[in-house]
């Protein structure tokens, strides 16, 4: 049993992540289309690394004997403005990812929900990885300008 605003907000936080999963989706098919498929497989493995985000709040609910409220997926964008464009949008998403994480740890501590404070605790250390890999690639990128034979390299 989860109590009622906690319920709500990890619905909120599947479609959070269904959302990135396709928006990483997206981003990957724009990169192959830009001829750089080494960038386009590893948005293809943040997409599945996302849909599993989402599959294991959908577990938790499940577990916790409640019901999924799925519901409609925004649009993500279909083009960006280059690979640096790329890499400081997915920064930027996860830092939104992050605080929603955070917001659900302070809901499950003031329902004093002990049992989601500690599923929610490989999410929290999950968001300080994925930060810390985008910021590193977004890092090296803006070294070498994000272009030419640098942004090649880097992408095999
Ligand atoms: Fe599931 Fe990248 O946050």
């Amino acid at each position: 049993m989860l109590k009622e605003k906690m319920l709500n907000a990890i619905n909120e936080q599947i479609n959070a992540e269904q959302y990135s999963s396709l928006l990483y989706l997206s981003i990957s098919a724009y990169l192959h289309d830009q001829g750089l498929s080494g960038f386009a497989n590893w948005m293809y493995v943040q997409y599945q690394e996302e849909l599993s985000h989402a599959t294991k709040f959908f577990d938790y609910v499940v577990e916790r004997g409640e019901k999924v409220e799925l519901k409609a997926i925004e649009q993500m964008p279909t083009t960006w403005d280059g690979i640096i464009d790329i890499y400081e949008a997915t920064l930027e998403h996860e830092q939104l990812i992050t605080s929603s994480v955070h917001n659900l740890m302070d809901i499950a501590i003031e329902e004093k929900d002990h049992a989601t404070q500690s599923f929610l605790r490989w999410f929290v250390d999950e968001q300080v990885e994925e930060e810390a890999n985008v910021t590193e690639i977004l890092d090296t990128l803006k070294l070498i300008n994000g272009q030419g034979k640098g942004s090649l390299m880097l992408d095999r």
